[in-house]
């Protein structure tokens, strides 16, 4: 008799394959990004992104009750100022377009926790993350920068902050700002790891936010670099992060599962906007079944060791996984 082992015994049916299922994707782990412009009346989709909208309040608020109606827990906010000037002024300004957002969002939405990114490039007229000094960004003057700004978005109401701008010891100094500020309750979520990546190009247009010269690989990491991923991480934790993000997530699930085993802290992967145009350019060509192929994506980022995922799937997944029940 020959022996071997019969894997195929637990994949016989649909329910017993549910019964071993290792990762099982929920509408819980989801966290829909958002832009958020000037104007009235304002619903413009995104040419490289569709079904991606920049909002006006008005049309932001009616956005925001239906992403509460799927059962999505969390939002991700990124302002896009009228005007932009060089030291990305409109970032920490109390009126600011994200400001204003933060507090209508609680003020409708309540239940719906409010992530604000943290970051100037949306807000600069040269589209780098900080400051500039001669042809770089300068660190220590941007970071005050965006202390100023982390602070402005607390007192507007944001449940927790998310600094996405990569210069060093953000999370010391925004920890700090917080604190003596009074929002010693409010989480810090740091994009930890962060990787000078191609796959944000449809978020530049979407953000306006395309650096006007140079690059970001003085601030954002080198895509070849695993161990600098958990330096990286590492440094935020002691400086006093609650949550780590790894960005982008499809061609960084190494680094997902290396950040997973290497630390206890909640972990997101975000799923980036060139990885969903991608997914969309395919789909509407008829190439590619949309939603066996997001739910697969967003699954394997689970499987990897994410918990949560910031993905503009958000509301078709919600939907999605809610026929399947
Ligand atoms: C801001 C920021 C970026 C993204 C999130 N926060 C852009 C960048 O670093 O150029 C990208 C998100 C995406 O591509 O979906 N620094």
């Amino acid at each position: 008799m020959l022996k071997f082992a019969r894997h195929r015994r637990l994949r016989r049916d649909a329910t017993i394959r549910r019964m071993v299922r290792e990762t099982v994707l929920s509408v819980d782990d989801l966290i829909i990004p958002l832009f958020v412009v000037e104007g009235e009346n304002v619903k413009r989709e995104v040419p490289s992104m569709p079904g991606v909208y920049q909002l006006s309040l008005d049309a932001f608020t009616r956005e925001l009750r239906e992403i509460e109606q799927l059962g999505i827990p969390a939002v991700m906010l990124f302002g896009i100022p009228e005007h932009k000037d060089a030291c990305g002024s409109e970032a920490y300004a109390d009126d600011g377009i994200v400001q204003q957002a933060i507090r209508l969002a609680k003020e409708a939405v309540p239940t719906l926790h409010v992530m604000a990114d943290t970051c100037l490039c949306e807000y600069t007229d040269h589209g780098h993350c900080g400051v500039i000094e001669g042809n770089d960004v300068a660190n220590d003057e941007s970071l005050e920068l965006l202390v100023k700004t982390a602070v402005s978005q607390a007192r507007a109401g944001a449940d927790s902050i998310a600094p996405s701008n990569m210069m060093d010891g953000f999370v010391a100094a925004i920890r700090a700002g917080l604190d003596d500020a009074g929002f010693e309750k409010v989480p810090l979520v740091s994009y930890a790891v962060k990787y000078a990546s191609s796959f944000y190009g449809p978020f530049r247009d979407a953000a306006d936010s395309t650096p006007q010269f140079g690059d970001r690989k003085t601030y954002q990491m080198d895509p070849a670099n695993a161990r600098e991923a958990l330096r990286e991480a590492h440094a935020d934790i002691a400086q006093g992060a609650d949550m780590l993000i790894v960005k982008p997530a499809l061609s960084y699930m190494d680094i997902i599962r290396r950040v997973r085993e290497a630390c206890d802290l909640p972990l997101l992967a975000y799923n980036v906007s060139g990885e969903y145009a991608m997914v969309k350019a395919a789909a509407q060509n008829g190439w590619i079944d949309e939603q066996k192929i997001v739910l697969e994506m967003l699954t394997s980022m689970k499987r990897a060791g994410a918990d949560l995922i910031l993905t503009y799937h958000a509301k078709d997944a919600a939907c999605w996984l809610r026929e399947r029940e």
